[in-house]
C-alpha cells in the first residue's frame, strides 16, 4: 500500500492545490467510516494483538495503540469514524470555534516535497460548535467508539482576546459531552494575538474557568472530562516554564507539543509565505520540547508529542524524550493512509508484554 500510495496516488493529489486534495482526503475517510463492514475488516487488520500488547493508558483513557491523527485533518468531524480503520489509536477533531469561520483566503496551505513540509494559514475554517456538537450527537460517544475522541477548541476570529474565556466556555459547554478529551489550543499562529493567551497573565484566568466548568460537570453528575492544553514550538524554555507553573497548579491533565512553527529553518529561511511549519523541519525543535518537559516535570504530566514525525524513528525520539502518546498530521500527507498504522506496529514493539 505504501508503494501505491508513493507512485500512484501521491503524484496525483500532488498535482492537485494542496486544499482540494485535503478535501478529497477528508471525503474518502468520511465514506470509508460510513462503510462499516470495510471499517471492520481494516481495524482487525491493523488492530495490535491484544495477548502481546498492551493498551497504551494515558489521563485516565485506554488507547489501542500510540498513535493518534492532529488537529487539523478534520476540522468538522467528518471523517473521524473511519481513522481507526487506518490504524489510528485516536484522532482529535478540530480545532473548533464557538462561532463558524471561513478562515484566510485561499490559497492558505502550501507543500514543500524537498523539505517534506506544508506551511498552512487556514486560519481556524470550521462549522463552530453547536454544529459539531448536532453532528456528535447522532454518532457513538464516549466509551462507546472503537478509539478515543479528542476536541481541540480554539478562539474564534471575532472575539476580542480579552473574551476568549467566555467562548472556550461556551465550546467547552455545547462539546464536553462528546469528547472523550478536550484540548485548549493556544498556539495556532493563525488567527491574531491567540498565542498572546500561552502569556500566565492569560493562560491562568482562561484554564481555571475551563477547570472550573470542569469541576461543575462532576457536581452535576457528569463525567469529568480530560483537559489538555497545546502549545507552540517557539516558545522559549523560561516561557514553558511558566506554562507549567499554571498547569500544574491549576492540575491539568496533559500537555500537547508541538503546534507548528513561525520559524522558518534552514532552506525555509528564503520562502515568503505566512503561516505555520509542520513536517520535518519541525521535529526536532518538537523533541526538544517534550523533553524539556519531561524533565522539569520528573516525567509525572503526560504529553502527547506531535511534530515532524515521518518516519517511525521520529516517532520512537518522542515516546524517548518523554511522551506517551504521538500524533501525526504532515507524514499522513507525505507517506500515505496507513503511514499511522505502520508507526503504531513499530512503536508497539517497544512495549511488548
Ligand atoms: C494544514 C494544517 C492544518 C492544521 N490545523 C490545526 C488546527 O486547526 N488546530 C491545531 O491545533 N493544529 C493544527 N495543525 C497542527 C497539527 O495538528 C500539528 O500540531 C503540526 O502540524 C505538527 O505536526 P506534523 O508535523 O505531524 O504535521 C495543522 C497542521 C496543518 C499541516
Amino acid at each position: 500500500m505504501g508503494w501505491l500510495y508513493q507512485h500512484a496516488l501521491k503524484p496525483a493529489l500532488f498535482r492537485l492545490d494542496p486544499e482540494r486534495a485535503h478535501e478529497l482526503s477528508v471525503a474518502a475517510l468520511a465514506w470509508l467510516g460510513r462503510v462499516r463492514p470495510l471499517c471492520a475488516v481494516l481495524e482487525r487488520i491493523h488492530r495490535l494483538d491484544p495477548a502481546r500488547h498492551r493498551p497504551v493508558e494515558c489521563f485516565g483513557l485506554k488507547f489501542p495503540n500510540a498513535v493518534g491523527l492532529a488537529a487539523g485533518f478534520d476540522k468538522n468531524g467528518h471523517a473521524w469514524p473511519g481513522a481507526a480503520a487506518l490504524g489510528f489509536g485516536h484522532v482529535e477533531i478540530g480545532t473548533v470555534t464557538f462561532h463558524a469561520q471561513s478562515g484566510n483566503p485561499r490559497p492558505r496551505a502550501f507543500r514543500y516535497p524537498a523539505g517534506e513540509a506544508v506551511i498552512n494559514r487556514m486560519g481556524f475554517n470550521n462549522d463552530g460548535a453547536a454544529a459539531l456538537a448536532a453532528r456528535l450527537a447522532k454518532l457513538p460517544g464516549p466509551g462507546r467508539r472503537a478509539i478515543p475522541l479528542g476536541i481541540n477548541l480554539g478562539k474564534s476570529k471575532v472575539t476580542p482576546l480579552d473574551r476568549a474565556t467566555e467562548d472556550y466556555l461556551g465550546s467547552f459547554r455545547l462539546l464536553a459531552d462528546h469528547a472523550d478529551y478536550l484540548v485548549v489550543n493556544v498556539s495556532s499562529p493563525n488567527t491574531p494575538g491567540l498565542r498572546e493567551l500561552q502569556d500566565a497573565a492569560w493562560l491562568k484566568p482562561l484554564l481555571a474557568a475551563l477547570v472550573a466548568e470542569n469541576g461543575a460537570r462532576v457536581a452535576a453528575g457528569q463525567p469529568r472530562r480530560p483537559l489538555l492544553l497545546k502549545i507552540a514550538p517557539d516558545l522559549s524554555f523560561p516561557q514553558i516554564d511558566e506554562v507549567l507553573q499554571v498547569i500544574t497548579d491549576l492540575r491539568l491533565d496533559g500537555l500537547i507539543a508541538t503546534n507548528t512553527t513561525l520559524a522558518r529553518p534552514g532552506f525555509f529561511a528564503t520562502v515568503d509565505e505566512a503561516g505555520g511549519l509542520s513536517g520535518a523541519p519541525v521535529r526536532r525543535r518538537s523533541t526538544e520540547i517534550i523533553n524539556y518537559i519531561a524533565r522539569a516535570t520528573n516525567g509525572r504530566l503526560p504529553i502527547i508529542g506531535v511534530g515532524g514525525i515521518m518516519d517511525e524513528a521520529a516517532a520512537g525520539e518522542k515516546l524517548d524524550a518523554g511522551a506517551t502518546l504521538v500524533q501525526l498530521y504532515t507524514g499522513l500527507i507525505y507517506r500515505g493512509p496507513f503511514f499511522a498504522a505502520a508507526v503504531a506496529g513499530a512503536l508497539s514493539q517497544r512495549q511488548r508484554i
